[in-house]
């Protein structure tokens, strides 16, 4: 079973072909991120745009990659939410002509799912039930997945999400956008002791998450020090504490709930420090720590296909009239109300 995965929640126009929902074929990115740089984020409107020009030619290569004429699918999965409306309806619309042109099923996939799912294209079948911790630039979602689909919602953040507050920060310390990958990087060259940042939430016994304290800390912090701060110690103690809240929170909730595998996902999911160090606490607990490759891990069609791929085999598909969602929820009522904030500068 071949399946194409169509990914544009956000500013990636992801598209990949995947085989029996594990071989990854292909897994082309038309990047968006040069253009989105200038305005410091995501501009609602320039990703839209850019996507209607993007996916199509991002389809060919996907074929071309993959070895694999378009009449060769035997269904297309795509995103339906949650992330940016416009954003969402170009991959929908275009995921809708393709599946009638082709005559081949629909699979609408909620994109934390498939943030999930990614985990199957590295380690095969989930192993279940897990705790799942899903951390993007949208999302911070502490998960019990009994058995596939059956998720149970305990924690998430009550301001921004992980993510975000990557970019935020990055952008305090001028770093640029997207600030996940540059903090990760200059963070190894600085002290995560140097300066003691706030760890909210850590021992209010919630399973939620703050991370507005600590982003607006950073500011004073780089205020008060002015422009002689060592920016590596600022970025090493910005991580340190996001990484310790994620780690006590996950650990926390796998002790409680009695589960032995952790199942992590997402953007923020891709930062080193977060993947080692909960890999050596799990391995020290004989907890099972599954995590996708930090390709697999922003966004990307494969995961969609992934996803996509479990629920054709559980007999789902989706009707051609389906709406994209950019508030769907993982569990209805749990999860960040709305979509995405724009996180673009104001000017
Ligand atoms: O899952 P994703 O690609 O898109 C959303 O669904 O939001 O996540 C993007 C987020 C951005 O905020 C980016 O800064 C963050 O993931 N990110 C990272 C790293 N790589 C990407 N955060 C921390 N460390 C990284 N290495
Ligand atoms: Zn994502």
């Amino acid at each position: 079973m071949l399946v194409l995965g169509i990914e544009t929640s956000c500013d990636e126009t992801g598209v990949a072909l995947v085989a029996d929902g594990r071989l990854v074929r292909s897994n082309v990115l038309a990047d968006q991120q040069t253009l989105h740089a200038r305005y410091g984020g995501v501009v609602p409107e320039v990703a839209s745009r850019a996507h209607v020009d993007l996916l199509h030619p991002a389809v060919e290569q996907a074929c071309a990659l993959g070895g694999a004429r378009l009449s060769d699918v035997d269904a297309v999965a795509v995103t339906v939410g949650p992330g940016l409306a416009g954003s969402l309806l170009v991959g929908v619309a275009a995921a809708k002509a393709y599946a009638l042109a082709l005559d081949r099923p629909l699979v609408g996939v909620n994109h934390l799912v498939a943030h999930v799912y990614a985990n199957v294209l590295d380690h095969g079948d989930l192993p279940l039930p897990a705790v799942v911790f899903v951390v993007s630039g949208g999302h911070t979602s502490l998960l019990a997945m009994d058995s596939q689909g059956a998720f149970r919602g305990l924690g998430q953040t009550i301001d921004d999400a992980a993510g975000e507050a990557y970019d935020k920060v990055a952008r305090v310390l001028g770093l640029g956008y997207p600030g996940g990958p540059v903090i990760d990087r200059l963070a190894r060259e600085g002290d995560p002791a140097a300066v003691r940042f706030p760890r909210a939430l850590l021992e209010d016994g919630t399973d939620d998450f703050s991370f507005s304290g600590l982003k607006t800390a950073v500011l004073r912090h780089v205020r008060e020090t002015g422009p002689g701060a060592n920016v590596a110690d600022v970025a090493a103690s910005f991580q340190e504490a996001v990484v310790d809240v994620q780690i006590s929170k996950v650990i926390g909730v796998a002790k409680r709930e009695g589960l032995d595998t952790i199942l992590l996902g997402g953007g923020v999911a891709a930062n080193s420090r977060l993947r080692d160090r909960l890999a050596a606490e799990a391995e020290s607990l004989g907890l099972r720590l599954l995590v996708p490759s930090p390709a697999l891990c922003t966004d990307n069609g494969a995961m969609v296909a992934s996803a996509g791929s479990v629920a054709l085999e559980r007999g789902e598909t989706t009707p051609l009239d389906v709406s994209a969602d950019p508030n769907l929820h993982i569990i209805p009522g749990f999860g960040r109300r709305g979509p995405r904030r724009q996180k673009r500068r104001a000017r």
